[in-house]
């Protein structure tokens, strides 16, 4: 089925860009219905936009014909996830208190649809505590908030409050968008209890490793592996979603940090032990990392030379640390420790074995015989101390957002 966005542009000099990012959600076979503020109407045209998504641009609240043919409350709840980009201090603001004094207000007032909201202002806007107190209660409301980029300003001054390029959010709308639906407050939750996915780990500290290690052999060569940094990253994300302050180890990948992280790079398996003790300590440690398990014993400094014997040359390894492990016996230990186990056969088997050897709570198995290395699906078993549940292969973010919700209730427990 087509996803669709509804998709407010609100007014400011960024306006311009949600043209790239329509033609990019519309490349990725997602339906765009577009809502101009008054003030972005002097920065887009309604007809540019018109013409992108092929649709009618909404402007006016009380225009009677099209209040007639679509009323407001529907145009509020025909998509599957609503957008604001530009997001303006002014309507993030307006949200904030509630106020309802226009089109594009009254449907965020109105809606039952998750609801993505992408800043982009001056710098001492972004900064001035009523729109960090705005965004606060926001962020407390359930809307998904994307930090804005940092760099030079229309206006002539340098710092954060750029709109972040239309490749990244169209990223963050495609992510959100593999999200589980939200349960209804009004019908699902009688006890108004915080929806999933929201807030739920506020005030936690997540500490998550991802990606490969390198191991240098010498100045040219390493020892590396094939994991992508995706499911770790889509982890990291879903962490921050849920509110939590979370620290990302990652080892040597070309992904963009996820919004609101906290990311140290890391090359050698060494390296990232260091960096996560350094992060301790941490409420819930999530070990997604492909640690490599043997570095060389000596990395030399020249690049090493073939001697002419046509002999190989001799590579002598040694075992890495083990960081889960370690962390399993700190004396800092996240009171939830979770590891990965990629296994080829006998899948939860061996991951039931690594429970007790590393001393984690949980292992989340998968299968990496096919390509879930780099791969955007993954079928995961979770092994704990209870038992074994396995969940269908879902996309990666798919898993990070429902693994991070059980993570959440671990703590809703407590
Ligand atoms: N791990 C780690 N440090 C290492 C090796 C692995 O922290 N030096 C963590 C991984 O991040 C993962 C878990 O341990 O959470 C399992 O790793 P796995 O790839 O299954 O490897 P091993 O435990 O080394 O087991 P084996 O290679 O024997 O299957």
């Amino acid at each position: 089925m087509t996803q669709r966005i509804l998709l407010i542009v609100s007014g400011g000099i960024a306006a311009y860009k949600s043209l790239e990012l329509v033609r990019l959600l519309r490349r990725k076979g997602i339906a765009v219905r577009a809502v101009l503020t008054e003030s972005a109407e002097k920065f887009v045209t309604p007809l540019s936009l018109g013409v992108l998504t092929e649709d009618h641009v909404f402007g006016q609240l009380f225009d009677l014909k099209e209040e007639r043919e679509i009323g407001h409350i529907q145009l509020s709840r025909q998509a599957d996830l609503i957008v604001i980009a530009p997001a303006t201090a002014n309507i993030l603001a307006k949200m904030a208190n509630g106020i309802a004094d226009d089109l594009a207000t009254t449907i965020l007032l109105a809606t039952d649809k998750p609801v993505l909201a992408v800043p982009a202002m001056n710098v001492r806007m972004w900064h001035h505590r009523a729109t960090q107190r705005n965004l606060e209660r926001l962020r407390a409301d359930g809307i998904h908030i994307m930090e804005p980029d940092d760099g030079d300003m229309a206006c002539g001054e340098y710092g954060k409050g750029r709109l972040p390029e239309p490749e990244a959010i169209a990223r963050e709308i495609e992510r959100l968008l593999a999200l589980p639906p939200l349960p209804d407050p009004l019908t699902d939750q009688p006890d108004f209890a915080p929806p999933p996915n929201k807030g739920g780990l506020a005030g936690r500290h997540v500490l998550i490793t991802a990606g490969p290690t390198h191991e240098p052999i010498d100045p040219v060569r390493f020892i590396a592996n094939r994991s992508s940094g995706k499911q770790g990253f889509a982890i990291a994300a879903a962490a921050a979603q849920a509110g939590a302050r979370v620290t990302l180890v990652a080892g040597p990948v070309a992904l963009p940090t996820p919004a609101g992280v906290k990311r140290v790079d890391v090359e050698t398996a060494r390296e990232m032990l260091g960096a996560v003790e350094a992060a301790l300590p941490a409420d819930v440690a999530i070990m997604v990392a492909a640690v490599a398990d043997w570095r060389t014993a000596d990395a030399v400094g020249q690049k090493i030379k073939k001697d002419g014997s046509g002999a190989p040359a001799p590579l002598a390894l040694v075992e890495n640390p083990d960081i889960l492990a370690t962390l399993g016996t700190s004396s800092s230990r996240p009171a939830l420790l979770i590891g990965f186990a990629a296994e080829t056969q006998n899948v939860t088997e061996h991951a039931q074995a690594k429970l007790a050897k590393k001393g984690a709570d949980w292992i989340v198995a998968n299968d990496v015989s096919g390509d879930v290395m780099g791969g955007e699906t993954n079928a995961i078993h979770i092994v704990t101390a209870d038992g074994v549940e396995s969940w269908a292969d879902m996309p990666k973010a798919a898993v990070a957002s429902r693994l991070i919700e059980k993570v959440a209730n671990v703590f809703r427990a407590d």
